[in-house]
């Protein structure tokens, strides 16, 4: 059976333009494979603490050492990492915001990147821990960036997951939403027609 994990990131959770994209891409997916199990992770309703020193040192701290505190901090990653672990394929809903992406996927980013836990160095460098996934991203903007260096979330993000070992991303945009009604119901049929298109026809997982 193939799980996905719906990460949503809009402040406005599921209603959000890129959190519904996302929804309409797994409707995609399970049209195709009756049985998808689907995680979903709303960050937008509930969001992960911003990451700060004391948490940070509870990740450090081995298990074994961590206070009661400690294991609560690094309880709450570690949920986070098993969805992750969990997942054959990750649909991130990304919405931009003041040019860059949320601070609620910016902070659930911080507490899914572990070392000796998703990544690890070695004396090559980094080497993520969580291969053989596939991303999908819907990425919604007021503007229009795509192709340009205004886009700062493409290659972040595609830095990010495959600093994990997830190297496998497709993005789909839905631009201009901000740019008129005309703009936002082209863009946003557009995105539908290339979410179906990429919804893979056969199982992806046995
Ligand atoms: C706080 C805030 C900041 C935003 N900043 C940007 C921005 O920097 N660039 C842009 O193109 N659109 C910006 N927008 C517009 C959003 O990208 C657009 O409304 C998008 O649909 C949001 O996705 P969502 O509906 O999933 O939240 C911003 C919207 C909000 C609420």
């Amino acid at each position: 059976m193939t799980t996905v994990l719906k990460i949503d990131s809009s402040l406005y959770s599921k209603a959000g333009q890129s959190s519904q994209l996302a929804a309409q891409f797994i409707d995609a997916l399970a049209e195709r494979q009756p049985g998808l199990r689907v995680i979903e992770r709303d960050l937008g309703h509930e969001p992960v603490p911003h990451l700060d020193a004391a948490r940070f040192q509870a990740f450090l701290t081995k298990p074994e050492e961590r206070s009661a505190e400690q294991q609560a901090v690094a309880a709450c990653s570690d949920a986070l990492i098993d969805e992750l672990r969990a997942a054959d394929v990750i649909v991130l809903g990304v919405p931009m915001y003041n040019f860059g992406v949320s601070s609620q996927l910016k902070a659930w980013f911080d507490h899914v990147a572990r070392a000796g836990v998703t990544f690890r160095y070695t004396a090559q460098g980094p080497a993520g821990l969580l291969t053989g996934k596939k991303a999908y991203v819907f990425a919604t903007r007021g503007g229009a960036y795509a192709g340009t260096p205004g886009d700062t979330q493409t290659a972040y993000l595609r830095q990010f997951l495959g600093f994990l070992g997830i190297t496998e991303v497709e993005f789909v945009y839905a631009e201009g939403l901000a740019m008129g009604p005309q703009s936002r119901d082209t863009s946003l049929a557009q995105a539908r027609n290339a979410l179906r298109r990429l919804a893979p026809p056969i199982p992806l997982a046995a």
